[in-house]
């Protein structure tokens, strides 16, 4: 079996598989720990105590997705959430513990109970890709880092292996299976919490195999970036201790916009600053009084270490704030297996669309879904050897669009971005996605998908991935969840022009 990507979920697919029996090849496009994982400071939300139920942690999970989450999918996510969180807590995960050792739960955005779990305060993304990458290690799974995914190799439909780029030279690598668990592609959009690396190479590598996809119009934009210098996520733990936002005048605006004001969904809080006519700051100022300082630095060291490095003292002044893409709910279709419409291809983690978060993903769901769905993927490769593929149903690909915008500026990566903010971003509307599905299809038209060097080709992928997402913001022309349509009822021939294309 080869997967392909480092995060957890890929890890805990490989690490699976091979407890399993199997033998595994991992392969990642950057060095190992080069994953959206490690920079996940949020947590991992789990239902680990008495007081909380299960029942409550799918009803919020339910909710998060706007009535458009599979309710078996996020029953699994919460009831098999617990073990995959215990096995993390056994290979050595140091979760933050009180002093009498109990693991601290803090409370997050939309969550009903306070069940999330941290590590080193605002690190745990990073704490669980280290312990995982010392279980690897010690296992059999042979690595190759610096190794870009060309494509999946096909024989008779059947995934038999992938193609990758290793220093400038293709190799490719037979295995029984696939698993793509290359992250999303938050690099789509300019401002963007994501990693270099989150290019969206599975979903289109998925994509030229045939596979489908599903719910790419879902983008979730997290409300509290920095809004100064590169972007940084200033994690909604923050907001869950109680940190507010005011905009420019030093007015608390976002009780306007939902009962919850700062813990309200991510989406309505993202949407409910960008509406604001001048810049927005996120205030801390008030957290752990009397010792302010003191208490941001114990509770929150990443966010503390880069604000301060950055001049911001966040215990005195309040930090400005901007929304910025942050996580793909949709990806490439699968069953609760991994399993996708291509046999022997699977795909887990935010590459994947299992159903799990609907239109919305719940906050601190994101680790716990690679935690679970990959360890189902490390079980399912070996189970299904030798059987009948019984992946999704087959979806309609994209009729493909001819150029139609001789105006379409010339491609590069920003002006892709800039597109997608400008287009597919918090809110979109018809004519906005029109000019992008033109403008994309011109780029597409130009050459652009026949690229050379290894930005070239995550510039392709990119853009395949674009495509795929305004088609499906356009298809959707209600809104719901983090999709939001200000033209929500389309004047008739405005549908007759959609439909026509
Ligand atoms: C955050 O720390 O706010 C992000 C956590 C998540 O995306 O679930």
């Amino acid at each position: 079996m080869v997967v392909v990507g480092s995060g957890i979920a890929g890890l805990t697919a490989a690490l699976r598989a091979e407890r399993n029996g199997a033998e595994v090849t991992l392969v990642t496009k950057g060095d190992l720990d080069e994953t959206a994982t490690r920079s996940a400071q949020g947590g991992i939300a789990g239902v680990l105590t008495a007081s909380d139920t299960t029942a409550a942690h799918l009803a919020d999970t339910l909710t998060a997705g706007a009535g458009l989450a599979d309710p078996a999918a996020a029953r699994i996510l919460v009831e098999e959430g617990p073990a995959r969180i215990r096995d993390l807590i056994d290979a050595g995960v140091p979760f933050d513990r009180d002093d009498d050792g109990n693991l601290r739960r803090g409370l997050e955005g939309a969550h009903s109970h306070p069940r999330i779990l941290h590590a080193g305060g605002d690190a745990t993304g990073a704490a669980i890709e280290r312990t995982l990458l010392d279980v690897l290690e010690r296992s059999t799974v042979t690595v190759l880092e610096h190794a870009f995914l060309l494509d999946v190799v096909l024989v008779d439909g059947h995934a038999v292996g992938v193609e990758v780029l290793v220093s400038g030279a293709r190799r490719t690598i037979t295995a029984d299976a696939v698993v793509l668990a290359t992250g999303g592609a938050g690099r789509l959009y300019p401002h963007t919490t994501n990693p270099a690396v989150a290019t969206g190479d599975g979903i289109a590598a998925a994509l030229r195999a045939g596979a489908a996809v599903a719910d790419l119009e879902f983008v979730q934009f997290h409300p509290t970036v920095l809004a100064v210098g590169t972007p940084f996520l200033i994690s909604e733990a923050v907001r869950g201790e109680g940190a507010v936002l005011r905009d420019s005048e030093g007015r608390r605006f976002a009780l306007d916009a939902h009962p919850d004001g700062e813990l309200a969904p991510r989406d309505i809080v993202a949407r409910a600053i960008a509406e604001q006519d001048g810049p927005v700051v996120l205030d801390a100022t008030g957290l752990g009084a009397p010792d302010t300082a003191a208490f941001l630095a114990a509770r929150f060291p990443t966010i503390d270490a880069v604000l301060r490095s950055r001049g911001l003292d966040w215990s005195r002044e309040p930090v400005p704030v901007t929304p910025a893409a942050h996580y793909m709910m949709g990806g490439v279709s699968t069953d609760l297996a991994g399993r996708t419409t291509v046999p022997r291809l699977y795909a887990v983690g935010e590459t994947a669309r299992t159903g799990v978060h609907g239109a919305n993903r719940l906050a601190s769901n994101s680790l716990l879904e690679g935690a679970v769905f990959g360890a189902r993927v490390g079980d399912a490769v070996i189970a299904d050897a030798g059987t009948a593929w019984a992946g999704p149903a087959a979806g309609t690909p994209l009729a493909a669009v001819e150029p139609s915008a001789p105006d379409a500026p010339p491609f590069t990566r920003a002006a892709l971005q800039q597109l997608m903010w400008n287009h597919a971003g918090l809110v979109r509307d018809e004519s906005g996605l029109a000019r992008a599905t033109a403008v994309l299809a011109a780029w597409s038209h130009c050459g652009t998908d026949r690229p050379v060097d290894v930005a070239a080709r995550e510039d392709a992928n990119l853009l395949r991935v674009a495509v795929e997402v305004v088609a499906a913001a356009r298809r959707r022309r209600g809104s719901v969840g983090a999709h939001v349509r200000r033209d929500e009822t389309p004047s008739v021939p405005e549908m007759q022009e959609a439909t026509a294309c």
